[in-house]
């Protein structure tokens, strides 16, 4: 995959200065996505989102949620390029630091970008990094990572997006809930996530990483955990082994059309 878009460089303070549209594409994303939470975001998530204090009308300094995020849980976020290595990415997470690109999507992709810009990582993500159970899993997920080989890289790479990226889990009343970052940042999956389209399936690790999945399109299959305190648990548990049972398994067929040109 490559990319079009540069991060803003901090400077000698770590301070960014983004240009005012770039500030009221923020506002535009945050004002859009702000009515669909109600309901649909999990609690640990909307905590999370109030702890931050995130601005509404101009894009965080990286400073004002590390502020937070240590406090919270001992995490910070690293100021990346618009891509990095897996290697990297692993690193980070193993170091209790969560990569954000400092760039924006530009208008013509307000709805959809494939790289992850800021508004996917600060709104989507930031917020549960004060959980201690996600933050748990995402520290555990990196020393993983970095340990794993190639191959098993892209097994660990499923785990991560049917939980960190597409997970639900089950609010205390047992309603279905978004903690997905990847759903919890885009509008129109929020809603999508509820619909009849979707399979939801419950969590289970071997099937999570049989599961193949496309980036570029509404997930056909959702994976839901108990609770939030489960990641905790699925931290706990063997996964490079459940991984060999995968490999060994096979994957399972996808339920979505291949892509019409290969990536
Ligand atoms: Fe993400």
């Amino acid at each position: 995959m490559s990319t079009e878009y540069v991060a803003r460089k901090p400077d000698a303070n770590g301070f960014i200065a983004y240009p005012e549209q770039e500030n009221e594409i923020w506002a535009e994303l945050y004002a859009r996505q702000a009515v669909n939470l109600p309901g649909r975001a999990c609690q640990e998530y909307l905590d999370g989102l109030e702890k931050l204090g995130l601005p509404t009308d101009r894009i965080p300094q990286l400073a004002e949620v590390d502020n937070i995020l240590l406090d919270a849980t001992g995490w910070k976020t690293a100021a990346v390029p618009a891509l990095i290595s897996f290697e990297r990415f692993f690193e980070l997470l193993a170091n209790r630091q969560f990569p954000v690109a400092t760039f924006i999507r530009s208008r013509e992709e307000f709805d959809y970008l494939q790289e992850p810009d800021i508004f996917h990582e600060i709104f989507g993500h930031c917020p549960l990094l004060t959980n201690q159970a996600f933050a748990n899993f995402s520290h555990a997920y990196g020393k993983l990572g970095l340990a794993a080989t190639k191959e098993e890289r892209v097994f660990l790479a499923r785990l991560y997006w049917f939980t960190v990226e597409f997970g639900l889990l089950k609010s205390k009343e047992g309603e279905r809930r978004i903690y997905g970052g990847g759903i919890l940042s885009s509008p129109g999956e929020t809603l999508y996530a509820f619909s009849d389209t979707p399979l939801r399936k419950p969590f289970d690790l071997v099937d999570v990483l049989r599961t193949p999945y496309r980036i570029d399109i509404m997930q056909p299959v959702y994976f839901e955990i108990e609770n939030i305190d489960f990641l905790d648990e699925i931290a706990r548990m063997d996964i490079m082994q459940s991984i060999t049972k995968a490999r060994a398994l096979g994957l399972h067929a996808p339920l979505y059309e291949p892509k019409a040109k290969a990536v």
